[in-house]
This record gives C-alpha cells, structure tokens and sequence, in this order.
C-alpha cells in the first residue's frame, strides 16, 4: 500500500520524501508528529522545500489524546499517514481527481462506496460549492456529497496557530442502511469510515484566533494506513490487517491464549499490540522513559503493556521479544528501527524490569497499607495515589487489588491529587502550546540560529559527539537537549557564551543551499541523518562555525542577534542535558 501510494504521486510529479523523526524537530507545539503535514509547517508557510512543490510521504504519528481508548476496534496512538502535497501548486481540481482516480482505479474501490464533504462555510470562509461541483464532475450524486461547518470540515492548525483549511473529507460507505434520518459521515454507527482527508490550506490562525490568508495555496492531505488496509482487507478492526499479525501470533505464542476468544483478552491483545508498536518506534527515534513530556508517555505506555500482559497470565519478560517482531517487520520501511535496534531492546528491557521491581515493592507496600486502613472499608486517596506516584501502580490495578481485599477506593481524592499531579508533570510540555507551531516571527528566527550556534559551541567546547536530541522554540527563549552524561561545568558554560556571542559580533553571513543528503553527510554537516537517501536537503552554513542540515527560517547575519545569554543548564532525562538560552540585547 505505501508503494502504491508513493508510486501512484511520483507519476503525477511528485518527489518522494521520507518520513520524519515522531519527535518535532522544529518549533514543537505538540509532543509528538501528529500528521504528514506537522513537518511540513515551514513549507506550508512559504519556505522553499529542496524536494519541489509537489511532495508524496509516509509517516510515522502519534497521536496520545485517547490512550484509555485504546482496546476498541479503532483506536490507536501510533499510526501512519500516507500523505501528498501541493506547496502553492495545484489546488482543488488535480487533488480531487488525484484522490478518485487512486481510490476508484487504483484500489479498486467503487464509486458507489464512497461519500464526501465539503465546507458549509462561515463567517471566516466561504461555502465550497467548487469542491462538491469537482466531486460531481467524476459522477458523485448529491446525496453522495454532504456540507459540514467547521468542528467536522476544517483542518488544522496542528498546534495553537499555523497553517490550515477547509477540507474535504472521503469516507467508505459499507452499504448498509442509514442509521437514521440524520446518518452521514459525521455519524459513528459504523457505516463511515473516513478513508482520506484533503485540506486546502490557505489559511493562517492566529495567535488572536483570526485567519489571514496564506502567501500560497496549499494542499494537505492524509490517508491513514491502517484504516484503508482495513477497508481493502474487508476487515472489521484495524487489528484485522496484516499489519497486527505478526504480533498477535507472537502473544499467542508467548501467552497461550487466542486473539478473538473473548472480550477481556481480546481487549488485552489489541493495547499490548498497540502499545509496543507505539513504543518500539518512540525508541527507535530515540525517546527514552521519563517523568515528563514524551518519555512520559513512553513510560506509560510500557507498563499499561506490562500490566496487560500480565491480565493475559504472562508474568516473565516478553517486550524485547513482541519488540523484535515489529523491528523485523517494519524496518524495510522505516530503517531507523534496525539501525537503532540495540538502543530499542535495551530500553525496554530496563523499563520493563524496573516497573516490575516497583510493582513487586509496591505490592509488599499494597498489603502493609491495607493493614494500617484497618476496618475502614475504603482506602484513602493519599495512599492510592502514594502507589501510583512511588510505585508506578495504574491506578485500575490498585482497585483491582483492592477489590480483592473487599475494599474500595477513595476516587475523588485520587482524581484531584493526580490532576495536581498532571498540571505539574505537564506544564513542562504546556510550555510548548503557548509558543504556536511554525511561529516564524522575527524573535524565533533570530532563535533556531541562535540554537545552531550553540550546537556548534557545545560541540566545541564540551564533546564533538554531542548531538540535538530536542529542540523546543518560543518567541520568548530556545530550549535545546543533547547528550551528555553529566554536567555541563560552569566555566564551559561561560566559554560557549562567549564564543556564541564572539560569532554574532563578527557578523558572519548564514548562507543557505541545497545539495542532496549524501553531499551533505560526506561533507560533515550535522543533523538529524536518518532515512533521507536520494533526497534533497537544505543546509545552513555559518561560516566555519557551523553547517547544520535544517528546513529554516535562520537570519540573514549573525549580527542581527544581537547578543546571546544562557539563562539554565539542567538535566532533561537520563543521558540528556538541556540549556534554556535567549538572544538580545544585554548590558
Ligand atoms: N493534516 C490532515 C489530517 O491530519 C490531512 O487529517
């Protein structure tokens, strides 16, 4: 399916670019790559993209809002979307023939399956009779075609602010009989299945909430893989798909138990299954478990699959092995896995183990805590939430464990301590909401050059191995993580501030060109080389301090940042150092 999708554009002039990292490189306003579009902002804006202007991808997603849905025929955090661009090329027309032409000749869907919308219009954009006049000029009836306002018929943006637009949505129809006389595509009953989303972005959101019309039209589209698999499979869950296979047989294997058998196991397959995939690809790109933002999510991830497993019966270590299997059957497309499997095995192993060390004191700790409750027949919150915040406990299993005991547990006093709990451990990656995605504005620009001066420094100064691990940009101050397996010392802070600062005054030129990826790895730029053979890419050069492989803004001179100040050095996970920096002028 990914080849016939990319092969299908590349013959519509459409150069084929690989996936990008799940973690945002630029301008993170979200803690993973939430759709093919979010490292594409730049472009969608205006910057010039080294590939051309019409693109074709696949790429890896997460997305983290429903987790706890997870378990049902749908839901999924990581999933891949098959995606093609125009930046400021065709528009509406080609991409609507584009989209029918893929699923009606190519995949063999039938017209007659397929329902579409259109936007209803606004006060912000007009109603798009254009694009339901495009769809019945390849023979969609009317009642094929249904108008939605903005909470069903627009895109975007992916963060606060950015690129986004109406869109027209393209849903399989399974032919069986409306639900009722409301029943079309926004409806759940099943008959539905959203297949591809095409947005035309030519909108900016502001920070104030207004639109403005952007340089150039663009158009974004998403087709979610495992859900077209799905249809041209005529399964009923994506778990059904080829896709699951290999890994549910692997948990049969290990377990003992049938996939299908039962609702409960079932359930446990499905998130065990989504779970380790999820996992296995936050690793391969390098996140490891932590207490905040993704290592957070990678965390619970690992022990909501743990957990699960052992709701299967399974209690020894098994998430190398369901690991091994997604590398094996992924790394053909996403090569990153392979070469970074040992980096994948080792971390989930440890994870895996210490959450098993924590649950086994945790349970020592569970039986003493129902002891000290004595006759009350409910355990207090302080205690549930000491064993989810000490021990790592879900807090499902606490009221299992409790249950068995005969004893309930104390909810509302959970809730409000771990929202506390949530409103601390996220305001961390909060942070990265209020700076807006692609926020291209004076301040941030001076700041990603300010970021690679300071890559370059650091290099320098403390270790030639270091490398970004996470670059996070507001209009305020930079952020940038790296490797390092201890303190940066404060006279190598001091150094790197005076040689960054030595730089903007010398007034040095950033010189931007395009070569492809092998030109620049031979020639020693830095960046994040992962999977880009054959393509194209941009670097920016600073005259013998730095050539870094980037998609920009940067500024034109160095001078034009004035001065450079480090306002914090800590650790951000394990192995991982942070420095939080700001540019301006200071006396
Ligand atoms: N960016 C669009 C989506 O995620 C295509 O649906």
């Amino acid at each position: 399916m990914r080849e016939t999708f990319v092969n299908f554009f590349k013959e519509r002039g459409h150069a084929y670019i690989s996936s990008a990292s799940l973690i945002p490189e630029n301008d993170p306003t979200v803690l993973f790559t939430t759709a093919g579009m979010h490292p594409l902002v730049p472009y969608l804006l205006g910057e010039k993209h080294p590939a051309g202007k019409r693109l074709v991808d696949f790429q890896k997603c997460v997305r983290t809002g429903d987790i706890d849905e997870v378990g049902d025929a749908s839901h999924l955090t990581f999933f891949e979307m098959l995606g093609n661009w125009s930046l400021g090329d065709y528009f509406k027309e080609e991409s609507i023939d584009f989209s029918y032409t893929l699923l009606t000749q190519v995949l063999g869907i039938k017209p007659d399956q397929l329902s579409v919308t259109a936007f209803a219009g606004d006060a912000d954009a007009p109603r798009d009779e254009e694009t339901a006049n495009l769809w019945k000029s390849h023979g969609l009836r009317d009642d094929q075609i249904y108008f939605y306002g903005k909470a069903d018929n627009w895109w975007g943006p992916a963060g606060m602010t950015g690129p986004c637009g109406p869109d027209t949505e393209i849903f399989f129809d399974d032919g069986r009989p409306k639900c009722g006389p409301d029943c079309g595509p926004s409806c759940h009953c099943g008959k539905f299945t959203e297949i591809w989303n095409n947005v035309f972005m030519q909108y900016n959101k502001n920070a104030d909430g207004s639109f403005s019309p952007l340089q150039q039209k663009n158009v974004d589209t998403g087709m979610g893989l495992e859900r077209i698999l799905r249809i041209l499979n005529g399964k009923e869950t994506v778990y059904d798909t080829p896709l699951f296979a290999p890994i549910i047989s692997k948990i049969e294997e290990l377990t003992g138990k049938k996939y299908g058998e039962n609702v409960d196991d079932t359930r446990a397959f499905r998130i065990i299954c989504d779970h380790m995939r999820a996992a296995t690809f936050m690793l391969g790109d390098g996140v490891v478990p932590a207490k905040v933002g993704q290592g957070y999510i990678l965390r619970r991830l690992i022990r909501r699959s743990s957990r699960y497993m052992s709701k299967l019966g399974y209690e020894e270590p098994f998430m190398q092995k369901i690991s091994e299997v997604i590398v094996a059957n992924y790394s053909k497309a996403y090569p990153e896995l392979e070469s970074n499997k040992d980096f994948i095995y080792t971390n989930i192993s440890n994870e895996e183990l210490k959450f098993h060390k924590a649950v086994m004191k945790g349970l020592r700790r569970f039986d003493q805590m129902v002891a000290e409750n004595g006759d009350n027949p409910v355990l207090n919150g302080e205690t549930v939430f000491r064993l989810f915040d000490t021990y790592g406990f879900p807090v499902e299993m606490t009221i299992e464990l409790a249950a068995e005991k005969g004893l309930k547990v104390d909810m509302n006093d959970f809730n409000s301590r771990f929202k506390t709990h949530q409103d601390t451990s996220r305001a961390d990656s909060n942070q990265t909401f209020k700076g807006g995605l692609a926020d291209h504005s004076e301040e941030t620009t001076k700041l990603h050059t300010a970021t690679h001066l300071l890559n370059a420094a650091l290099r320098r100064f403390v270790s030639p191995d270091i490398m970004q691990k996470g670059s996070n940009i507001t209009a305020e101050r930079l952020r940038f993580d790296f490797n390092l397996d201890r303190k940066v010392t404060p006279e190598e802070l001091k150094q790197i501030e005076e040689f960054v600062n030595e730089c903007i005054k010398a007034e040095i030129p950033v010189v931007c060109e395009e070569m492809p990826y092998e030109e620049a790895r031979d020639k020693g730029v830095i960046g994040v080389f992962t999977n880009k053979y054959g393509e194209r890419v941009k670097v920016y050069t600073i005259g013998d301090v730095s050539a870094e492989m980037c998609g920009g803004p940067h500024v034109k001179n160095t001078s034009e940042l004035q001065g450079f100040k480090i306002l914090k050095e800590e650790s951000s996970a394990a192995g991982i150092r942070r420095i939080k920096a700001v540019v301006g002028k200071f006396d």
